[in-house]
């Protein structure tokens, strides 16, 4: 969703830190974008719709100068994309200026008090009615502070919220609520931002804000207090020096260095991505304990959103076959339709990228509260699913900027399937000789991708689907979960309908639109060589069929002029290590499918990377 970054420096001008934190933060939104200032005594304030390259050359914000700013990129909830609704906002007076990410439940209700109270409000977002309700609580109020204690104590929903007023130059006011927000700790500045890569070109020392917190930065200092309750309380410096983390991700790894998109690089770095998975899990004592907790569970469930979702899948799969235990896959959104019948024994398997999606982080909560244990799977350290897990099991794929998840889902499955193995020694299902043998296997994981993404980029065409409107990518078994992936990939860049069901049901709806030219993938897995059958109805029916394979098993079909065959080298029978040569072909296929109709991948309409909203 939205991104933000505030900046308080002592003597150095905070604008390039600024724009650079835009830069950084902008697959996090990208409808429009702003900035404020403070400059002498008022606010300086650049807002526009758009992208953040046009919006800093058009208003020449690097020439802008001042010791305190805030940025913002957005990804719109309440009202469109407009130079009017973009952040940051202000309060009637233009004294206090206001950027936030979430969205204000009682929006309705506050915007009706404010207007009756004679507040101005000028655009549609629930933003505004922060900085108005501050305003209203000063005269109330012995202090800026007091004011926007008070404000946020009336707030429902979720927020991240940086606050500027010109009467106190030095500081920024923050408070978080479901929405993630950091402080970055520099020499002479701090920073405030909803996520890690803002402020990677600055400083690796982090705080990790916590719901219900909010406080103030200077250049020099950091004041944090918890909203109870019972009121206000106050976190003492000590206590917050040890929440300081040093993050280790680096600044090439967050650049696009010399990839004309992120996703490209990010397939790319998948073999150091999965081998890192791989090398940073096989000994850490949370996987071991993670299936320890597993393996002891009354009932398993998996739950996700998107692409960690599909991971999940995936698990399921290799826990009900190496592991002989079955487990439940459920949508994050959706946890209601199994929550009643969760409880004391269970364990919830939640996996998320980013560890902030909205969804599964009240999947989890309302998992946890009727008593089941949390083990998270996620890439970022600090993230709010790591703080609400009981064993966090770390992905250590480096960030992710593409809003099409690519590397993260091999990691994902990368984590899971080690997951697997040791519920599998520890149930006494595999012994250690067995797990030993397929570890050497999953080792060799990278070596296996990096070979199929050349191969992929030989095999898919540079301009793929034209003209396609809808297309159908099926699979049978393991094949089936990777089609769900690869049609979620083409649909959310290339604006392709591209629906996948498992093959086997073609017969009972989805082959009746099929007719002369329709195209039709397959990912065809070693363990479902029955897929054949449903490649013959769809040849009969005249599709365009091209499957897509791995090279260690025969499949009965011949190619011919409207059957293509993609083989992609696998030597090995294991079916832990099939999803490694065969998602690659469709990231690049539904990469090139959206450069060559116009798009930009790394920033697909309607999607942000991490969906903080309900
Ligand atoms: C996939 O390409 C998307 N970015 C999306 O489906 C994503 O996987 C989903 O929003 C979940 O995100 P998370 O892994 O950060 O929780």
């Amino acid at each position: 969703m939205c991104g933000i970054i505030g900046v308080c420096a002592l003597n150095r001008n905070v604008t390039p830190i600024i724009s650079l934190g835009l830069r950084r933060l902008e697959y996090r939104g990208y409808d429009s974008v702003g900035i404020a200032i403070v400059s002498g005594d008022g606010l300086i304030i650049r807002k526009a719709k758009g992208d953040v390259d046009s919006f800093l050359s058009k208003f020449k914000v690097e020439e802008l100068s001042g010791l305190t700013g805030l940025g913002h990129t957005r990804w719109a909830t309440h009202g469109p994309p407009s130079d009017v609704n973009a952040h940051p906002h202000t309060d009637c007076s233009g004294r206090i200026a206001i950027v936030h990410n979430g969205v204000i439940r009682n929006y309705n209700t506050i915007k009706r008090v404010l207007e009756l109270r004679g507040h101005r409000i000028a655009s549609e977002t629930d933003t505004e009615l922060i900085a108005h309700l501050i305003e209203d609580e000063m005269p109330f109020s012995s202090s800026f502070f007091e004011a926007f204690v008070r404000a946020i104590s009336r707030l429902e929903g979720s927020y991240a919220i940086a606050v500027i007023n010109v009467e106190e130059p030095n500081r920024i006011y923050f408070a978080r609520m479901k929405s993630p927000l950091i402080i970055g700790l520099g020499e002479g500045f701090n920073i405030v931002s909803s996520d890690i890569p803002a402020l990677l070109d600055y400083t690796r020392r982090v705080i990790v804000l916590e719901d219900g917190e909010l406080g103030w930065v200077t250049a020099t200092e950091v004041k944090l207090f918890k909203l109870t309750e019972l009121g206000l309380i106050r976190v003492e410096d000590d206590d917050l020096s040890t929440r300081v983390r040093f993050i280790e991700w680096s600044v090439e790894e967050a650049s696009k260095q010399g990839f004309p998109h992120f996703m490209l690089k990010e397939i790319f770095e998948q073999p150091y991505s999965i081998k890192s998975t791989y090398e940073g899990n096989v000994e850490d004592p949370a996987l071991r304990m993670a299936a320890s907790m597993l393996w002891s569970s009354r009932n398993i469930i998996v739950t996700g959103a998107g692409t960690s979702y599909h991971a999940g899948l995936v698990f399921s799969y290799y826990l009900s076959r190496i592991a002989r235990r079955l487990s439940y896959n459920i949508i994050a959104s959706e946890h209601k339709l199994i929550e009643d019948s969760v409880g004391k024994g269970d364990v919830v398997i939640a996996i998320s990228q980013s560890g902030e999606t909205f969804d599964t982080l009240e999947a989890v909560r309302a998992f946890k509260a009727r008593g089941a244990r949390v083990i998270g799977v996620t890439n970022v350290v600090g993230s709010a699913l790591s703080r609400e897990s009981d064993v966090v099991v770390y992905m250590r794929a480096g960030p992710e900027i593409g809003v099409a998840a690519t590397k993260t889902y091999t990691s994902q499955i990368m984590s899971l399937s080690l997951l697997t193995l040791f519920a599998a020694l520890e149930g006494g299902v595999l012994d250690r000789s067995e797990v030993e043998d397929k570890l050497v296997k999953l080792s060799r994981a990278h070596e296996i991708t990096a070979k199929a993404i050349e191969e992929s980029l030989k095999h898919v065409p540079e301009n793929p689907l034209v003209g396609s409107k809808s297309i159908y990518m099926l699979g049978r078994g393991l094949g089936s979960l990777i089609a769900r992936e690869a049609a979620l990939k083409v649909k959310e860049i290339a604006y392709i309908h591209a629906e996948s069901y498992p093959a086997g049901e073609s017969k009972h709806g989805p082959i009746a639109l099929v007719e002369k030219g329709f195209p039709v993938y397959f990912v065809a897995t070693s363990d479902s060589p029955e897929i054949a059958g449903n490649v013959m109805e769809m040849r009969a029916r005249g599709a365009h069929v091209t499957i897509v394979k791995t090279s260690n098993w025969r499949l009965d079909v011949e190619p011919g002029d409207s059957v293509e065959i993609v083989e992609i080298p696998l030597e090995d029978s294991e079916i832990l290590l099939e999803p490694y040569p065969l998602i690659p072909y469709f990231q690049v296929l539904a990469y090139r499918a959206s450069v060559a109709r116009g798009y930009n991948p790394d920033k697909p309409r309607n999607l942000a990377k991490t969906v903080t909203v309900e």
